[in-house]
């Protein structure tokens, strides 16, 4: 059966296409995934007030991020190794983003490289980027994602150290997957996933093969990658990549207001109220109770994105409603790319675009610009 009616079928397709090891790295959260689950559960318990026999004639959910016009307020987030949930995932993804006219976030650990979703697409879409101890490669990859005419850099914050998914250990994570008796034992009980890999060249990290010094195969990159994020990274390093990058910028992984008071200073275009979805710091509240004081602090200064939880569109209203201008899916996104490839990426927005239209409307307003704190129930 794969009629798939909301994001939690989606997910349920995947499992079943996904090798259990691509699969439980999406489907996982740092250490005991507590902050993971609140991310959410807190959206559940924010409710709408229905109001009735209001003209819901001519609705629309056309807005605009950081300027850029998009169909509904809704990006995909970077999300790595998305090439291992479906083969040329970053390709597909990027293609389905850009037919629904949504922004599409390539990360710097995505296995198709900056060059091959700029080939594949013809719109710009964003790079996140990583910043590594490895400065001349930071360099070359701003430079690269300019060549590739990427209208924004978003600049993730909260991921200077790994946080630990014990999915990931348990499993052995690699990319591509080690030939181990259990590995090979699950990728058989999906061939479609395995023919369409063998199909494809690109099975390991596109940013980085090729690219970073020392990296020419997968040994050398496992311990690459393990050494390489930056602990030392601070809020002077935005100033140069701001600079070297010279257009619209979004910092990714705030989480507090006393950050968001100093994102906000460093003159970039907008923030992303994030806990990484629940993988780094366990514990951390959840990005949708926070967002209101982070709103209060800086929401005059800095367009507010957020993410981590949402899982419909009546989720993406109620961020709205409380203060962002944009929104990210990351798991929802990646759910759909594993049950059904391109198709299950549009899926996914076309899922989430109803949901937010119908809810938008029974809530008495026509136009997403109208959401706001008054559509939503309080005691
Ligand atoms: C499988 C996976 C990989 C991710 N990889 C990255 C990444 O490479 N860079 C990054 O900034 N965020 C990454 N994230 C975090 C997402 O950008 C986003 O913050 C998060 O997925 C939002 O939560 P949601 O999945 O509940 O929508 C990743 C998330 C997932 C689920």
């Amino acid at each position: 059966m794969n009629l798939a009616l909301d994001i939690a079928d989606l997910k349920e397709i995947a499992r079943r296409r996904v090798p259990k090891m691509f699969f439980d790295y999406a489907d996982s959260g740092a250490w005991t995934e507590s902050t993971y689950r609140a991310n959410e559960e807190d959206f559940q318990k924010i409710k709408f007030r229905q109001r009735v026999l209001v003209d819901m004639a001519g609705r629309s959910l056309e807005s605009t991020m950081i300027g850029e016009k998009v169909s509904m307020p809704v990006a995909l987030a970077p999300t790595g190794l998305t090439g291992m949930q479906h083969a040329d995932g970053e390709i597909l993804a990027a293609q389905a983003a850009e037919e629904f006219n949504v922004p599409f976030t390539l990360s710097t650990m995505s296995i198709c490289s900056i060059e091959d979703v700029a080939a594949g697409t013809k719109k710009p879409f964003w790079f996140q980027l990583y910043v590594m101890r490895d400065k001349d490669f930071v360099l070359n990859l701003i430079d690269r994602a300019k060549v590739a005419n990427c209208s924004a850099l978003v600049l993730t914050l909260d991921l200077q150290i790994l946080g630990q998914r014990h999915k990931d250990v348990r499993n052995g994570l690699t990319a591509p997957p080690r030939m181990t008796l259990p590995n090979i034992v699950n990728m058989a009980l999906r061939p479609e996933w395995c023919l369409s890999m063998l199909r494809t060249k690109r099975r390991t990290f596109g940013n980085i093969v090729g690219h970073a010094k020392g990296v020419e195969d997968l040994s050398s990159l496992t311990s690459w990658t393990n050494e390489q994020f930056d602990p030392t990274l601070s809020w002077k390093d935005v100033e140069w990549i701001k600079e070297r990058w010279g257009g619209k910028l979004i910092l990714k992984g705030i989480l507090d207001p006393e950050d968001a008071r100093l994102a906000a200073e460093t003159g970039a275009d907008a923030i992303i109220v994030s806990n990484h979805g629940g993988r780094q710091l366990d514990g951390a509240p959840s990005s949708i109770s926070v967002l209101p004081k982070i709103v209060d602090a800086v929401g005059d200064r800095i367009e507010i994105h957020i993410d981590s939880g949402i899982r419909s569109g009546q989720d993406v209203l109620r961020a709205l409603c409380l203060g962002a201008k944009g929104t990210y899916i990351g798991r929802p996104f990646l759910y759909g790319l594993g049950a059904m490839g391109k198709k299950g990426v549009k899926l996914t927005l076309d899922i989430i675009r109803k949901e937010l239209d119908i809810t938008l409307a029974l809530c008495g307003k026509r136009l997403i610009s109208e959401a706001g704190p008054e559509l939503l129930y309080r005691d």
